[in-house]
């Protein structure tokens, strides 16, 4: 079974407070999905090899530690998942990126997916997929089923809000995926949207609505 992780840092979940009111305006939503992305990043690293090299210090010879030459990949789910990219890089600046375009039928609130891009050595990546809402969980158990058909073996999923019928969805699907999430909200609602959550994260950072 996969792990599910809750950053409760008080910095992410002050940053979070905001980014759910609906007065928060567009370029501070954006900035904040940056900041939160960039403190999760910092968190779900966590277990990245190191490995000790030595060095010259202006002064002497030193042990130092650096990480261990790890390939790592970052994949945003295509709309809103973009808006926690430019966070990812800040911490990770060699990371490749690759981009999964999934909507959700409204009617259905199945995953549709209209664009694909990765890396050609993306199986011999670790990947952390990006996408701020896990809601039913469709569109994130729908990105990592394509990148384990192209031979991904190694994958996160991070989310800033979690819904339980998403974790559940993801824990079934992919029991070896670690779901990372700033908050794991109450339920669903009829629409699918997280409750209380933040509404449409898509809509929030590029101001389409
Ligand atoms: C949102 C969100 C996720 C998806 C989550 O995208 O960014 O990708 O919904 O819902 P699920 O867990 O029920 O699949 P949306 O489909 O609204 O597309 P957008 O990012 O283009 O706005
Ligand atoms: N997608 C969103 O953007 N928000 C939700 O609450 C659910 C899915």
């Amino acid at each position: 079974m996969s792990e599910l992780h809750v950053f409760d840092h008080p910095l992410i979940q002050h940053k979070l407070s905001i980014l759910r009111d609906k007065k928060t305006s567009v370029k501070e939503f954006r900035e904040l999905i940056g900041e939160i992305s960039m403190l999760m990043c910092y968190e779900a690293t966590w277990d990245l090899p190191l490995e000790e090299i030595e060095i010259e210090t202006p002064v002497a010879k030193a042990k130092v530690k650096r990480i261990a030459g790890k390939k790592l990949a970052v994949v945003p789910i295509l709309r809103a998942g973009l808006g926690m990219v430019d966070g990812m890089v800040a911490m990770i600046p060699s990371c490749k990126v690759g981009h999964i375009g999934l909507y959700r039928d409204p009617e259905t609130l199945e995953p549709v997916e209209y664009y694909c891009k990765l890396p050609t050595d993306i199986a011999e990546r670790d990947v952390i997929v990006v996408d701020p809402m896990l809601a039913t969980g469709g569109s994130a158990a729908a990105a990592v089923s394509f990148l384990k058909k192209h031979g991904c073996k190694n994958i996160k999923m991070m989310n800033i809000i979690g819904a339980p019928e998403g974790v559940e969805t993801m824990q079934k699907l992919h029991p070896d995926v670690d779901i990372y999430v700033a908050a794991l909200d109450d339920h669903l609602n009829d629409h699918g949207y997280i409750v209380p959550g933040l509404g449409d994260a898509g809509d929030r950072i590029f101001g389409t609505k």
